[in-house]
């Protein structure tokens, strides 16, 4: 069984002012039978690693190897056989078919490999039993709890019997017992000599795993320095799920805080002349929970925290973190009632 090699890898998004770079010279070996846990708070690029392992995106530079096979180098029919029979994704959504019970939800890589439907089918229901579900093998994923749904996904993800299995948060939403089922099926995974790579923040996930990666967020210093500047209309201060270091204060203009709510991107907050944003990421180190776009033509003063300190004190900070927070959590009730899709 092949070692999974990654060697001085480093992913950018964007460029210039917008750049994030959440993976940078990042190396690690992971050897075969491993349970390998990335650990990490949100936004330190977990999810960006794991789709370079599983050949989705290309890297800025560097390399990751399975085996002899350079996974970041290769493209066309050998990027396709790869994804198809080496790799297993096990996405942050479970992704599962609405309209297909758990059998043919695990049939679908099988089928598109060309594995006959009798046999595509008889293989699924040994990978449903494997997981623990074959007595749910003809439920619909709405008939199923969230830690059956997960490991539906498990089980598909092991369809084509990769080496190689990626798991995006596979215990996020779940609730202790899920959990358990959900690592136990995973820990499993690795007797055949399986290399198993998980995404997570949940701490339960360590006393299962054979080797821990600690991504650390990419530090953020306490900043200095204050800076006027104009932004133009349509600009983008910030975007949702990148780190600042700046609180910013609009002096004049309109600027719009817009978050992603699933396939939708929604104004949160329009924040005028004498207001404030931008303080919890500046402040804990938080990803930015929403993006920041000029309506009109603005002008906004950046502080570091020490800066905005110094300027407005104590007491400022703890007013704005605490009006932040109770707007979260309205915020967080009105789409309780409105939208029951949110809840999970
Ligand atoms: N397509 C993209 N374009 C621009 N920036 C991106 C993109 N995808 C991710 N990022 C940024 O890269 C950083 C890492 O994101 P990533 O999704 O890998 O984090 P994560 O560790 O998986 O977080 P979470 O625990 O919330 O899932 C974030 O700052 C994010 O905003
Ligand atoms: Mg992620």
């Amino acid at each position: 069984m092949p070692d999974l090699r990654i060697e001085s890898l480093t992913i950018t998004y964007g460029s210039g002012d917008l750049a994030v770079t959440p993976v940078k010279d990042f190396y690690r070996t992971i050897a075969p039978g491993t349970l390998a846990l990335l650990l990490g708070p949100s936004g330190c690029g977990k999810t960006t690693l794991l789709s370079c392992l599983a050949g989705i995106l290309t890297p800025s530079s560097g390399a990751i190897h399975f085996g002899d096979v350079e996974i970041t180098a290769l493209s066309g029919p050998a990027l396709t056989e790869f994804r198809r029979h080496r790799v297993g994704i096990v996405f942050q959504g479970f992704n599962l078919v609405a309209s297909l019970d758990a059998t043919e939800n695990v049939m679908v890589p099988l089928r598109a490999a060309g594995v006959p439907r009798p046999e595509a089918r008889r293989r699924a229901l040994e990978r449903l039993t494997r997981v623990g579900l074959a007595d749910r093998a003809h439920h619909h994923p709405g008939g199923l709890s969230g830690g059956q749904q997960q490991r539906v996904a498990i089980a598909r993800a092991l369809a084509l019997e990769p080496p190689l299995l990626i798991a995006d948060e596979p215990t996020a939403n779940l609730d202790n017992v899920q959990v358990e089922m959900v690592l136990r099926t995973l820990r499993s995974l690795t007797d055949s000599g399986r290399t198993v790579v998980v995404s997570t923040h949940d701490h339960r996930l360590l006393a299962l795993a054979d080797d821990v990666v600690e991504m650390a967020p990419t530090s953020v210093a306490e900043g200095h320095g204050t800076e006027r500047r104009t932004v133009a209309a349509g600009e983008t201060l910030f975007r949702e799920g990148s780190r600042g270091d700046k609180i910013y204060e609009v002096v004049r203009g309109d600027i719009r805080l817009r978050q992603r709510r699933g396939e939708r991107d929604v104004v949160i907050a329009a924040v005028t002349a004498g207001d404030f944003f931008g303080e919890m990421s500046a402040l804990f180190g938080l990803a930015r929970s929403a993006t920041a776009i000029a309506a009109v033509e603005s002008e906004v003063v950046a502080y570091g925290v020490a800066d905005f300190r110094a300027k407005f004190g104590t007491d400022r900070i703890m007013e704005l973190v605490a009006r932040t927070e109770s707007e979260t959590r309205a915020r967080d009730q009105r789409r309780l009632v409105t939208d029951p899709s949110a809840a999970g």
